[in-house]
């Protein structure tokens, strides 16, 4: 039997699933999920590790109680995102939000309504801080503080949150004006938080326990807790190497150890990864429109039934997925995986959506150039399957781009049963707001 990845999807699943939902849609696997849970929640700390689940990554009602059900907490990055975990039945206690928002209008009453029922807030600008600190300092509400660095790491540019071309946090610069602004108001920061970005070098990760455990010691008295954020690097592709959980857990064990050596304070470490739980999976499995070649100097092109408005990746940062050819018959023709065992007819393709769009394309790179991959050659009505597709691609898809619908999820759970944990979508809801002239 042949798993697509590391995960217990097979190509018989896919052809199962496509034959009862039709293509696109994604499919997730419930192992590999409560595999990945496992595997932070084992963490190595010194004092006390609190796991939140970064909820932009996937914020599917399902994967959230999933997710939740096994211990870890959430990390929300809108208030939006924060209700829409509490209605899915999460309790606001074990939420953070650490939101770009500034909290005003009606969504301050909801906000304050969920700060007072346990909801954290982490203060990331000043003018947050300013207009929340009375409120938590009436209730006796102690807030967290998102920290800018000035120093980053991620997969691409776009995906470093901590260096001076990003501006999340409140910056080294504006520090001591926070604290003195929470000090007037009477208001306890007990977490010192910070994400430097996703999916960089593991060393950076390193380096930001040393500096953020410099930056509690200097300013932060009255923090228990230092949140390091998410950002560990996931092997999507078969070249890439993920980050080592346990390796980076001893490294801050010794180093919170030393601190509490320093100074005698004991801070529970807690973290926020996304991409790490989830990104690994999922799949977005799309059916073969058509083959197209542009010549002998062209390409071989793929035609899908989903592509950038499915998975905005690609597009996005030149991100890689790997590739499965499955066919109809629910047969593993190619995987990226397992290049020994070549198809026959293996060779260099390309792989493009629907859309109307020449940017539609799951081969591109960082500079929105064609990269042809090699894989077989599927017949009309196979399917290509994209792996790596459970983090930021469902949640973070250009949808309804040329109307198309957005696809349906499905959860593979441990039974073996195909769970639908979101129907697919249907025309009148895309048009449904819309107003006549
Ligand atoms: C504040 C915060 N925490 C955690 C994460 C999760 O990052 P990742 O998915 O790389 O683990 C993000 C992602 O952007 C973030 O902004």
């Amino acid at each position: 039997m042949s798993t697509l990845g590391q995960t217990t999807v097979t190509a018989q699943i896919i052809a199962k699933a496509a034959e009862l939902f039709g293509t696109p849609f994604y499919l997730y696997d419930e192992q590999t999920i409560l595999n990945k849970c496992y595997d932070v929640l084992k963490m190595p700390n010194a004092f006390g590790l609190d796991v939140s689940y970064a909820m932009k990554a996937n914020s599917n009602k399902a994967l959230l109680q999933l997710i939740t059900g096994l211990g870890l907490d959430l990390d929300a990055s809108s208030l939006n995102e924060a209700k829409r975990a509490h209605l899915a039945g999460i309790p606001w206690s074990r939420i953070m939000l650490t939101s770009q928002e500034v909290p005003l209008g009606p969504a301050r009453a909801e906000l304050e309504e969920a700060m007072k029922k346990g909801l954290k807030y982490n203060a990331c600008y000043l003018r947050q801080l300013e207009l929340v600190a009375d409120f938590a300092a009436v209730h006796g509400l102690a807030l967290a503080m998102r920290i800018h660095p000035g120093v980053g790491a991620g997969e691409s540019v776009t995906r470093n949150t901590g260096d001076k071309y990003s501006c999340f946090g409140i910056h080294l610069n504006d520090l001591e004006k926070a604290l003195e602004l929470a000090t007037r108001k009477k208001v306890t920061i007990d977490v010192a938080h910070v994400h430097i970005g996703s999916g960089g070098d593991p060393q950076q990760w390193r380096e930001n326990i040393d500096r953020q455990l410099g930056y509690v010691e200097k300013y932060f008295p009255n923090v228990h807790t230092v949140n390091l954020g998410g950002g560990f690097k996931e092997a999507r592709m078969p070249d890439e190497k993920p980050a080592d959980i346990r390796e980076l857990g001893l490294y801050a064990r010794r180093k919170f150890h030393e601190f509490y050596e320093r100074t005698g304070r004991k801070l529970k470490m807690a973290i926020e990864p996304g991409t790490y739980i989830v990104a690994n999976a999922g799949f977005l499995a799309t059916g073969v429109l058509d083959k197209k070649s542009t010549g002998d100097d062209g390409f071989n092109f793929i035609i899908a039934d989903g592509g950038m408005e499915a998975n905005s990746r690609p597009l996005l940062y030149g991100s890689r997925h790997p590739f499965y050819v499955v066919s109809k018959s629910g047969r593993l023709l190619s995987s990226e995986f397992d290049l020994g065992e070549l198809y026959p007819e293996t060779d260099y393709r390309v792989v493009v959506g629907r859309c109307c769009e020449s940017g539609d394309s799951q081969s591109l790179d960082a500079h929105g150039h064609i990269i042809p991959r090699l894989m077989a050659n599927p017949e009309l009505d196979d399917y290509l399957v994209i792996g790596g597709a459970g983090a930021y691609v469902s949640s973070m898809t250009l949808i309804n781009y040329n109307s198309y619908l957005q696809p349906p999820e499905i959860l593979l759970r441990t039974s073996g049963e195909l769970q639908v944990i979101r129907a697919p979508q249907r025309l009148e809801q895309i048009v449904q707001n819309e107003r006549p002239l």
